[in-house]
């Protein structure tokens, strides 16, 4: 049955080809289109790249370029008032991952969702957003049936309440959840200390996902252009990208390169017979290690995303590459948690008022 279908999609495939012409080997996205933010495959239509069901490609200007986020206000070891939060959380980070290492890929990422959408503050665990019935961030096609770890922030935020009610944040939370799983991933090679006293928003929008996360269909200049709107370059977008040594990725997101491993490409392919939304591993020499090996993959054209190979498609991104490719000692392991720490600083909010709050509930504002 499934090889009918494959059968099938291949005939269908390669008559598309042969109507489109040379143009069906375009592949990726650079010819310059985006659809939904990147988060959508460009499909080639009558010798041209288009975006599918109707989409209207998005917009290539961004948010101006940012200054580098200084996150004033925050501290290191800020909850003095409640100074077993940081042993509190790891423990239960600890826990989750020792069950199921794919929690701490899904934390690691919550972060990096929550900071890049209003900044650092939570918003990203919201079910709802005040003022209007619009879907929340968590409803948003980078995150729908995909972010996973919010149960390891409720039970960390219900162990954190237990010892110190109404003192320390979501926000926060998800930060040293974060380093937590960084940490405990890393085999204790990536640990640092994460400044804390961010507030929990209030406000959480489905429709600033797509504009702000960069998609897996993405050009190097948009990855650029979206990490440098929240103040960060390009060393740490691609310090950051090696969190794809962790963790799965759906099969509606790998790359029909053509450079791409042939054989590893042919065993995704098998592995990703269940359809779109099954997952693959996304490093698949150590997929539950957070290391350097993503630049290694990256490299010898292993990586799954569009995204992900553009890092060899300019000469500082891929110098950079080549860095931590090759490199034994700890470089990666170092500018990664500088990297997460700035990443931390983005927009957070450190006046409580109308629109910044301590949560009771992480999924819910008061
Ligand atoms: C540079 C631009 C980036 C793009 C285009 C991108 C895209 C993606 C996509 C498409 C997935 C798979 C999601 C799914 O299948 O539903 C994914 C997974 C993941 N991403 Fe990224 N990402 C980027 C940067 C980052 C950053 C900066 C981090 C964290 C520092 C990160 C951490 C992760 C992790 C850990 C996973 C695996 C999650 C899991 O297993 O639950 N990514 N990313
Ligand atoms: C990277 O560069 C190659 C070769 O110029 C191009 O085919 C590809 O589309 C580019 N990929 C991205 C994601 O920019
Ligand atoms: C909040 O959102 C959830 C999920 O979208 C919905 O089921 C629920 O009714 C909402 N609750 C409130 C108080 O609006
Ligand atoms: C290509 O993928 C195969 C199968 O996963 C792997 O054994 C091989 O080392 C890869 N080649 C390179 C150059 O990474
Ligand atoms: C993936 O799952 C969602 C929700 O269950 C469903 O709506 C969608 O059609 C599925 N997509 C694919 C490609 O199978």
């Amino acid at each position: 049955m499934a090889a009918r279908r494959l059968g099938a999609a291949l005939i269908a495939a390669a008559l598309l080809a042969a109507l489109v012409g040379p143009v069906a080997s375009q592949q990726g996205s650079g010819g310059g289109i985006l659809c939904l933010g990147g988060w959508v495959r460009p499909v080639p239509i009558l010798g041209r790249l288009a975006c599918p069901g109707g989409l209207v490609p998005s917009p290539r200007t961004f948010v101006r370029p940012g200054p580098s986020p200084s996150g004033p206000g925050l501290r290191v070891g800020y909850y003095t008032s409640c100074p077993s939060a940081e042993a509190v959380v790891r423990k239960v980070v600890r826990d989750a991952i020792a069950k199921e290492p794919g929690m701490g890929a899904g934390l690691i990422r919550l972060f990096f969702h929550d900071c890049f959408v209003r900044g650092c503050d939570a918003s990203v665990l919201l079910t709802n957003t005040t003022g209007s019935s619009a879907d929340a961030e968590m409803f948003g096609p980078p995150n729908k049936e995909s972010l996973r770890g919010f149960g390891v922030i409720d039970a960390a935020k219900a162990a954190v309440e237990a010892a110190c009610p109404g003192v320390v944040s979501c926000a926060d939370i998800v930060a040293f959840a974060a380093r937590d799983a960084s940490s405990a991933l890393s085999r204790g090679r990536i640990s640092f200390a994460m400044p804390a006293g961010r507030l929990d928003g209030r406000v959480s929008l489905a429709s600033e996902t797509t504009e702000f996360l960069p998609g897996p269909f993405s050009d190097l200049a948009t990855l650029e252009a979206k990490f440098a709107a929240k103040g960060l370059g390009t060393r740490d977008m691609v310090t950051l990208s090696g969190a794809h040594s962790v963790g799965h990725a759906r099969c509606m997101f790998v790359s029909t390169r053509p450079s791409f491993n042939a054989t590893l490409a042919g065993e995704l392919s098998r592995e990703c017979r269940g359809g779109g939304n099954a997952t693959v591993d996304q490093d698949y020499k150590t997929p539950d290690v957070l290391d350097s090996q993503y630049y290694r993959n990256v490299r010898d054209n292993d990586v799954l995303f569009d995204s992900d190979a553009a890092l060899e498609n300019s000469t500082e991104t891929a110098a950079l590459v080549g860095t931590y490719a090759a490199d034994l000692g700890s470089r990666w392991e170092t500018a990664f948690a500088a990297a997460m720490v700035k990443m931390g600083n983005i927009d957070v909010k450190t006046r409580p008022g109308a629109d910044a709050e301590i949560r009771k509930k992480c999924s819910i504002y008061n």
